[in-house]
């Protein structure tokens, strides 16, 4: 081979085909494919390369006594090499057909070869088994290549050309908002940028493009989207990056079932674009009370059952202390009902219990119903008649076990929502491929936060209150509903919005309950406040975490997974080292001075 000085000249003919694409029906006719060496198998004779690109694999065959020249270089090349091949199609013998692999009916028989780059040798082996995360991040382009990442982020293009259609389809149009912008309260910190022109002031990067979509509204565009990039300083989790993208949604006029319906018909097209699905429609619709009662969570996985009962009444007048001391100061009683067919030993039940304690500081209480009556250790202090009330209440048959929790409403119930996922895993409910979408609207609009004191908002301070609790705005402002809802898909949300507030005096109104002084209001938010003073349209809208969507379409639990270029859990990008230090320079400009 000429060693390569600079480039390699291009070869003469033209890439044909894509090596994963070839199958039976192309033999006979001659290919030229370029891709990566992904391994070698030097017989002496004959050379085998499976050849990579982003469609497949497809087998190479040098052959030395046809193909002198071409063999000669099939010698010299390398794991990950990219190279040109030129050759006819033919059919393997039955004895050599590789099921494995899509192309496996067929070989590649090399004409002519060159080789257009070298590669040095690949610090893992790029092939259906992923490597150490970190070395994938720090090598990302070489991870990519990885078939299973390529099938990710295809699927993701796929998700979005599907939203796109749709969204299209329904008249809503594409506008871009400002990444250097002011920032815009979603509950995180902000990342901030230094402005050189305008020393010792910041933008901020958009949690999201919340106030824009409305301003877009007031404007006139009726009907919104945009794939948008939101950036949040938040502690990362699986599913949070502090760069994500959302499908942004925001309409003039709509009530709740408007932008469910929007919603529905996008993720409908999404499924259909990328896994060629059609998924039934309409989604389950749940008031946030009763799923939160239920579920104990506002995401709740609904693949499967074991649902949490309320068992306060049953239990009144009950003999056992612990359970009469908790009624009698006003708390209540919860349970989920094991069916017969799932059994926990008594060494998983004493284990549930002691992590309830460690963890929560509640007590586990169990019984299970057998023919002679109730057994457990708690058994012996529940009187008959009043057992009957309970097992008629739970719909307890024999065999069944009853986990019950007593406390504070508040608290025993995302307590049990989280005992009912464990069971959900231990029995293997939870990997069902079933999708179970669901809707969850009219979440409270405010709660309490002990740690800054203050009322804070559920979704954001633009949702709009329920008109039917408009009147409890003042005298119990915690009691009343927003009209806001969320998509939530087998327990992940998946997306989120509200009906928003389009009056100037309201919008005061909710910043002076979250604290803000109406001069505070006016320096943050005067811009939204005078564009409310201008004819504001009633509107509302909603956005899905294409990540979030991304990553039940592709099976995953990581959101890095369908991500490109993605941050570490310490928001590092191992690749390019970014964050890093900039020179002096550059903080000199900026005005800046590190007291790290
Ligand atoms: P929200 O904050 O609920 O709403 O975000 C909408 C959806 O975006 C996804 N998401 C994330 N995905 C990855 N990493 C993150 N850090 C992250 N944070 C959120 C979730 C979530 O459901 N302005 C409102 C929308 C509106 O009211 O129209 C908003 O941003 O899937």
């Amino acid at each position: 081979m000429q060693k390569a000085e600079g480039l390699s000249p291009l070869p003469p003919w033209r890439r044909t085909d894509y090596c994963g694409n070839l199958r039976a029906g192309d033999a006979g006719r001659e290919v030229a494919l370029w891709g990566w060496v992904a391994s070698r198998r030097d017989h002496g004779g004959l050379i085998f390369i499976d050849l990579r690109d982003r469609e497949g694999i497809v087998q190479v065959v040098f052959n030395p006594e046809r193909a002198a020249a071409a063999h000669q270089i099939a010698r010299q090349m390398r794991l990950e090499y990219y190279v040109a091949v030129k050759g006819a199609v033919i059919v393997r013998s039955e004895a050599t057909v590789n099921k494995e692999l899509a192309t496996g009916e067929i070989e590649v028989a090399a004409q002519e070869a060159q080789i257009l780059n070298e590669s040095v040798s690949p610090p893992f082996p790029i092939g259906d088994e992923a490597a150490a995360e970190d070395i994938r991040l720090r090598f990302r382009y070489l991870d990519l290549r990885r078939p299973e990442m390529q099938r990710n982020l295809r699927r993701r293009h796929r998700a979005l050309a599907g939203a796109r259609a749709y969204l299209d389809s329904q008249g809503f149009v594409e506008i871009e908002t400002p990444i250097l912008w002011r920032a815009t309260p979603e509950g995180a910190r902000d990342y901030l940028v230094p402005s050189r022109i305008n020393p010792g002031k910041f933008y901020a990067l958009p949690q999201s493009p919340q106030l824009l979509k409305q301003l877009l509204m007031v404007s006139g565009f009726d009907r919104y989207y945009q794939v948008a990039r939101c950036f949040r300083d938040e502690d990362l989790r699986a599913n949070r990056q502090p760069e994500f993208t959302q499908i942004d949604i925001e309409m003039t006029g709509p009530r709740t079932e408007d932008v469910m319906a929007v919603g529905e018909g996008m993720i409908a097209s999404i499924y259909r674009h990328a896994l060629g699905v059609e998924l039934p429609l309409p989604f389950t619709r749940m008031k946030y009370d009763d799923v939160f009662a239920r579920y104990g969570t506002d995401k709740p996985d609904l693949r499967f059952g074991l649902e949490i009962l309320e068992l306060s009444q049953p239990f009144a007048g009950t003999g056992f202390r612990i359970f009469a001391e908790s009624l009698s100061r006003g708390e209540t009683i919860h349970g989920i009902r094991l069916p017969a067919n799932f059994a926990l030993s008594r060494r998983e039940l004493d284990e549930m219990t002691e992590s309830l304690r460690l963890r929560n500081g509640l007590g586990l209480a169990w019984v299970r119903a057998s023919a002679g009556g109730w057994q457990g250790p708690i058994a012996k202090f529940v009187a008959a008649d009043e057992g009957a009330r309970v097992a008629e209440a739970a719909g307890i048959c024999e065999g069944d076990l009853l986990l019950m929790v007593a406390g504070e409403r508040s608290r025993v119930l995302p307590v049990m929502g989280d005992l009912r996922l464990q069971l959900g895993t231990r029995f293997g409910l939870r990997e069902s491929d079933a999708r179970c979408f669901l809707w969850v609207s009219d979440f409270p609009l405010l709660e309490y936060n002990a740690e800054e004191r203050r009322m804070v908002p559920v979704n954001h301070p633009f949702t709009a209150p329920h008109p039917e609790d408009l009147e409890r705005l003042n005298s119990d402002p915690l009691s009343v509903r927003a009209l806001s809802y969320d998509l939530v898909l087998n327990g992940e949300e998946i997306g989120g919005g509200s009906i928003r507030i389009h009056n100037r005096e309201l919008q005061l109104r909710i910043f002076e309950l979250l604290g803000f002084t109406r001069e505070q209001a006016e320096e943050k938010f005067g811009f939204l406040l005078e564009a409310f003073g201008y004819g504001a349209p009633p509107h509302g809208g909603i956005a899905f975490g294409v990540e979030r969507i991304s990553m039940m379409l592709c099976n995953t639990d990581s959101i890095r997974d369908v991500m490109a270029f993605p941050k570490t859990q310490k928001a590092v990008d191992l690749m390019s080292g970014a964050p890093s230090d900039v020179s002096q320079v550059q903080l000199d400009e900026l005005s800046i001075r590190v007291t790290k």
